[in-house]
C-alpha cells in the first residue's frame, strides 16, 4: 500500500488529474466527496489542508503527496522534492495599490517599516531581507487582499493564479517573486526504505509529466 497525501481546494483537480494521467485508480479519490482517506486500488489517499500536507509527509503519514512549492518553501519540516509536474502554474508576489507600487521604484530605504500583510510570514520576510528592507508582517490566514483596504498593511504578499482577486480589490502586482507549481514530494525515510514499491507510481508521475511538456 502506497499512500499519497493530496491538498483540499483549487488544487485537488490538477492532482487528480496527475494520478489518472499517471495511470493511477482514481475512480474512488473522484467521489470522496467528505471523506479525508480513500482507498483505491493499492493506493490510500489523504486529503489535507494544504499547509498541513508537507506534515503529513515529514511525519510519515504519506509516503508521497503533490502539493504546491509555495507550502514547502514556507514550510520548515524536511520532505525530499522529487520533480516539478508543471501543472497549477501560478507564482508569488507583492501587491498593493499603485500609490505603494512607486515606493518600490526608488531605493530600497523607501521600504523601511513597509506593512506587508500575508499567510507566507517566512517566505515573505525572507523576501524582503533579501531585499535588504525590514518589514513589519501582518499574518492573516486568508483574504489578504483585504488589509490595503482596510488600512492594516500598505501591501500583501501573497500567490497569484488568474490575477482575479487582485483585480477584484484594486490590487496590483508589484513584484513577481517565485514560480509556482505543483511538486511530488516524498518522505525522505520512505525513499530510501520503500524505494523498490514507490519507484513504480514516481517513474509513472515522472513519465505523465515528461509526455505531456513534449
Ligand atoms: C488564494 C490567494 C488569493 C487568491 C488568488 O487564496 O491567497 O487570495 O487565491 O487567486 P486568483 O489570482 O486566481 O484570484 P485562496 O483562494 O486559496 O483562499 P484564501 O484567501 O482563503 O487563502
Amino acid at each position: 500500500m502506497t499512500t499519497i497525501a493530496l491538498p483540499t481546494g483549487r488544487s485537488l483537480g490538477d492532482c487528480v488529474e496527475i494520478l489518472k494521467g499517471a495511470g493511477l485508480p482514481t475512480e474512488n479519490l473522484s467521489n470522496a466527496g467528505r471523506h479525508l482517506v480513500v482507498a483505491d486500488g493499492p493506493f490510500r489517499y489523504l486529503l489535507g489542508k494544504p499547509t498541513d500536507i508537507p506534515t503529513l509527509v515529514s511525519q510519515g503519514a504519506a509516503d508521497l503527496a503533490l502539493v504546491g512549492n509555495d507550502v514547502t518553501d514556507e514550510s520548515e519540516v524536511d520532505v525530499t522534492e522529487i520533480l516539478d509536474t508543471g501543472r497549477g502554474k501560478c507564482f508569488m508576489a507583492v501587491a498593493g495599490t499603485p500609490e505603494t507600487a512607486v515606493r518600490f521604484d526608488g531605493h530600497v530605504t523607501n521600504l523601511m517599516g513597509l506593512r506587508v500583510a500575508t499567510k507566507y510570514v517566512r517566505t515573505a520576510s525572507r523576501t524582503f531581507e533579501e531585499w535588504g528592507a525590514q518589514i513589519r508582517v501582518l499574518n492573516l490566514n486568508g483574504s489578504v487582499e483585504l488589509a490595503p483596504a482596510l488600512g492594516l498593511a500598505n501591501c500583501i504578499f501573497d500567490i497569484v493564479q488568474t490575477g482575479g482577486t487582485l483585480k477584484a480589490n484594486g490590487l496590483v502586482v508589484i513584484r513577481r517573486t517565485a514560480e509556482v507549481s505543483l511538486r511530488l514530494i516524498a518522505n525522505r525515510s520512505a525513499l530510501q526504505l520503500r524505494w523498490s514499491v514507490l519507484r513504480e507510481t514516481v517513474d509513472a508521475i515522472q513519465k505523465f509529466v515528461a509526455d505531456a511538456t513534449n
